[in-house]
């Protein structure tokens, strides 16, 4: 759960970094059903919901721990106000699970996952956009970080100050995201069937494969999520 400092960062940030064009050419990519049952786990403001819905897509949901986003989200979406740990939702509900940039905001990925997989159908996809350190991105933590921000308008001091919040939980996903892909795949049986390392993040579209997951043996924990 994040401060009430880092929601206003975000609520503010996200007006400037938010680029729905950019998110609908994903989109495009990803080719989705359009009449796919669509789930945006830890969906903030719904940013992303309202790219999936000027799109044309109908059947989305929203799931966030934070109610103050989720007030924010448009009405006409079904919301749920959860722990992406512990969904409240039935088993094998949705066709595509979205994950846009909240991954780094987990130190153990293995109960989201466990989620993702629980929620989704048998050949359903997993979706996410998520950081990635690239020479770009360090340069700009560098330099945000750095005693010139304080020169910086008010807007990049606040960001400056999420940043540092979130830190812990973001460069451990930063230096450990390959760990993640092979959790992914060996752990959860997901199988990547596309993957865009740009400048910037990590876009990735991966299917999953639920009867290899439930032959895997040892995870007792997640018992009955086939
Ligand atoms: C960087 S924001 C991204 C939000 C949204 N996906 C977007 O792209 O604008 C991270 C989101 O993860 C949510 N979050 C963090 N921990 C969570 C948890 N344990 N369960 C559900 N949501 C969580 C936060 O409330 C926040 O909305």
């Amino acid at each position: 759960m994040c401060s009430d400092e880092w929601e206003a960062t975000y609520l503010r940030f996200i007006r400037v970094v938010a680029n729905p064009k950019k998110f609908a050419r994903v989109l495009q990519k990803w080719q989705l059903n359009p009449n796919a049952r669509i789930l945006d786990l830890c969906c903030g403001n719904g940013s992303g919901l309202d790219v999936f819905w000027n799109a044309g897509f109908r059947n989305v949901y929203g799931l966030d721990i934070s109610r103050n986003f989720l007030r924010r989200v448009r009405k006409d979406v079904p919301v749920v106000l959860a722990d992406a740990q512990a969904c409240p939702i039935r088993s094998g509900s949705f066709d595509v699970v979205i994950i846009h940039k909240a991954l780094h905001h987990f130190f153990d990925h293995a109960p989201v996952l466990a989620e993702v997989k629980r929620m989704l159908k048998p050949d359903g996809f997993f979706c996410f956009i998520e950081p990635r350190k690239t020479w770009f991105r360090t340069l700009y933590h560098i330099v945000l970080m750095s005693p010139v921000a304080e020169l910086f308008p008010p807007l990049a001091r606040m960001r400056q100050a999420a940043l540092i919040e979130e830190g812990p939980t973001y460069f451990t996903w930063l230096d450990n995201a390959d760990a993640f892909f092979t959790m992914l795949e060996q752990q959860f049986s997901f199988v990547v069937e596309s993957r865009t390392d740009d400048i910037m993040h990590h876009i990735v579209k991966c299917r999953n494969l639920p009867h290899q997951y439930a032959a895997a043996a040892g995870h007792d924990e997640y018992e009955g999520l086939q």
